[in-house]
């Protein structure tokens, strides 16, 4: 069964706005207004019932747009909860404490289902610091993690964590928090109608993909550097680091025909594109100056991607080009 790709965080920040993100930055005023805006529907959905949200905020527009493709555009419920979850992170402000979502029993259940695919994938397509990372982090089928649980395990291994962001960041603004070891994270679930696919970072993404190689020191480190180098980088930098960031932390592979693994937290979210990458992609030699020069679709599978003889060469590479700029 071929499934359509996943596309990982760093891609919806590369997006227009408006595109599966909300409509704008929010100044303190706006944030005071959604909050309102966010008491005003749990009143009413206590009150009143799902029917009276729906009445009485009709002509409040969506704070996230879905494409009309996306497997939930035609689920009012879905929607109104991608705006929720959007509001709370819009909300946030970095320092106070976090805004955990208490995911729905369907959540769960997608929850579940994604990880039941990718839990054997993984034993034999990813990393070994992907292996090793992963029951650090206490990951369990049976209930999505809040990012207060996560960063309670992941902060003492390598001093990462999570803070949500509803989507509206620059891949420069993403990237600069990682210097301070905050990595910027969605919080919402993919559609219930499609599991195990999804076209924007979730938060199956974001902790399956990306927690395991935050929780390793080498790999941790490698992500603080790109920020480092960020908060120095001019515009033609930033681009050559969003390659490097894409080809090798959201889509690196290393090894040889018949038993690659897998770095990229991209693929190892995609339950479709894990399990087809060596049949379907241009598999070319890791060369750092090649992947800084070349373009990434976030659209579809990966037409292309780097495979390196091994993840010491990952690393050791992509560490030898920030420390140079
Ligand atoms: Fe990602």
């Amino acid at each position: 069964m071929s499934w359509p790709p996943a596309i990982p965080c760093i891609l919806q920040r590369y997006r227009p706005p408006g595109v599966g993100q909300p409509k704008g930055a929010l100044d303190a005023a706006g944030r005071r207004a959604l909050r309102e805006k966010s008491t005003l529907r749990s009143v009413l959905r206590e009150g009143y019932g799902d029917g009276a949200v729906r009445t009485k905020l009709r002509h409040v527009p969506d704070l996230v747009e879905l494409d009309r493709d996306h497997p939930g555009f035609r689920d009012p419920v879905y929607r109104a909860r991608r705006n929720h979850i959007a509001e709370l992170a819009l909300a946030y402000k970095s320092g106070d404490p976090l805004p955990n979502v208490p995911y729905t029993a369907e959540e769960q259940g997608v929850w579940r289902t994604a990880l039941e695919h990718l839990a054997p994938m993984h034993q034999t397509r990813a990393c070994a610091e992907y292996l090793a990372g992963y029951p650090k982090l206490g990951f369990t089928a049976g209930a999505i993690p809040s990012f207060t649980e996560v960063n309670a395990r992941l902060a003492p291994l390598t001093g990462f964590r999570l803070e949500p962001v509803a989507g509206l960041v620059t891949p420069r603004q993403f990237m600069e928090r990682l210097a301070d070891r905050v990595f910027l994270a969605t919080q919402y679930m993919r559609h219930h109608s499609a599991p195990l696919y999804t076209p924007e970072p979730d938060v199956v993404h974001e902790l399956v993909g990306h927690g395991p190689l935050l929780a390793d020191p080498t790999f941790a480190e490698l992500n603080r550097l790109f920020g480092e180098v960020t908060l120095r980088a001019d515009e033609v930098l930033v681009e050559k680091l969003i390659r490097l960031y894409w080809y090798a932390l959201e889509f690196g592979v290393y090894g040889k025909p018949g038993d690659y693994r897998v770095v990229g937290a991209g693929l190892l979210s995609s339950f479709g594109e894990l399990g087809r990458f060596a049949e379907s992609a241009n598999l070319r030699p890791f060369d750092i100056d090649v992947i800084a020069e070349t373009p990434f679709d976030p659209t579809d599978y990966q037409g292309v991607l780097f495979v390196a003889e091994s993840s010491e060469r990952i690393v050791r590479d992509l560490r030898a080009f920030l420390t140079a700029m």
